[in-house]
């Protein structure tokens, strides 16, 4: 099986309308169409309608996520493996989605729904596809692309192993606690360093969902529009992370699920299962989570939706 990317996150919002506003304004996607209490959006720098869906249903959290495959037999064979996991899944037909092609969903065993899919329709990159326009997005700055979700869930490890197994993914950096055991796992299913994060916590739990800026700059620019317009902020301002290195600020859609602006990720080196995973202590690292503060903020694990 062969998952391309993630191709989007669909979340529960208490309030369409905020949530629209914030999403646009605040994060810079791009409105694609609403229909029946959703909405559909997309960053510049991605072809396919939607790499977020946001669903009026009076409360915040992850309803799942989308992964992208390779080839539309991937539905088949992930289906025939969740099955020798004696794990149920579902056939979503084409267009249950407003651009997305049939579909297979299932829960994952940290309690998350994934919903996998091959086709999507095309809007375009925000530049166009003929002769592109490459700067315009950069000048209007905006989230470039949906980069990553975060999970939280009681067995990270295990819930590693499956996405591992189960979809081809594999492990580019860890935390790890003593024993050398993984605590926060970062997994990628292409180059990229993480499509997907697990934290420990209680299962089906959503911790954040990272949009990617074009550059260092751009995180320091959002980072003064976040609080010139009041957006809650984790305590921390502008923060590095030790794992990927990434600069980074965190902060909240109006129904309270935590977004991250994020830029100065590497790509991941090589075939994937090829390449050694970068392991960080965590018993001894505090450096590993937060670079700058070398410590973690309470919310930053409490808070989950
Ligand atoms: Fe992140």
């Amino acid at each position: 099986v062969s998952v391309t990317r993630i191709g989007y996150a669909s979340l529960h919002v208490s309030d369409l309308a905020s949530a629209i506003a914030h999403y646009t304004g605040i994060v810079g996607l791009r409105l694609v169409g609403t229909d029946d209490g959703r909405a559909y959006l997309q960053g510049a720098d991605n072809q396919d309608h939607h790499c977020l869906v946001l669903n009026e249903s009076g409360r915040s959290g992850l309803d799942h996520l989308g992964y992208k495959v390779n080839d539309p037999e991937d539905l088949e064979t992930v289906a025939r493996a969740l099955r020798e996991r004696s794990l149920r899944a579902s056939r979503v037909p084409a267009g249950w989605l407003r651009g997305q092609g049939e579909a297979l969903r299932f829960t994952a065993p940290s309690g998350h729904d994934i919903v996998l899919y091959f086709h999507a329709d095309k809007i375009g990159y925000a530049g166009g596809m003929r002769d592109p326009d490459v700067v315009g997005a950069v000048l209007q700055g905006g989230a470039t692309h949906l980069d990553h979700a975060v999970l939280v869930c009681e067995r990270p490890a295990e819930m590693s192993a499956f996405m591992s197994e189960v979809l081809g993914f594999y492990v580019t950096e860890q935390g790890v606690d003593p024993a050398g055991n993984g605590v926060v796992i970062f997994l990628t299913c292409g180059h990229k360093m993480h499509d997907l994060a697990i934290a420990p916590g209680e299962n089906g739990r959503f911790h954040h969902l990272a949009f990617g800026l074009e550059s260092r700059h751009a995180v320091i620019a959002h980072t003064d529009r976040l609080k010139q317009r009041n957006v809650p902020t984790l305590e921390l301002g502008l923060t590095r992370h030790g794992i990927a290195g990434v600069t980074t600020i965190y902060f909240h859609d109006p129904s309270g699920n935590r977004n991250e602006f994020y830029h100065g990720v590497y790509v991941a080196a090589g075939m994937g299962g090829r390449v050694p995973t970068v392991d960080w202590n965590l018993a001894t690292s505090e450096r590993a989570l937060f670079y700058y503060e070398g410590a973690v903020p309470s919310a930053f694990l409490s808070t989950v939706t």
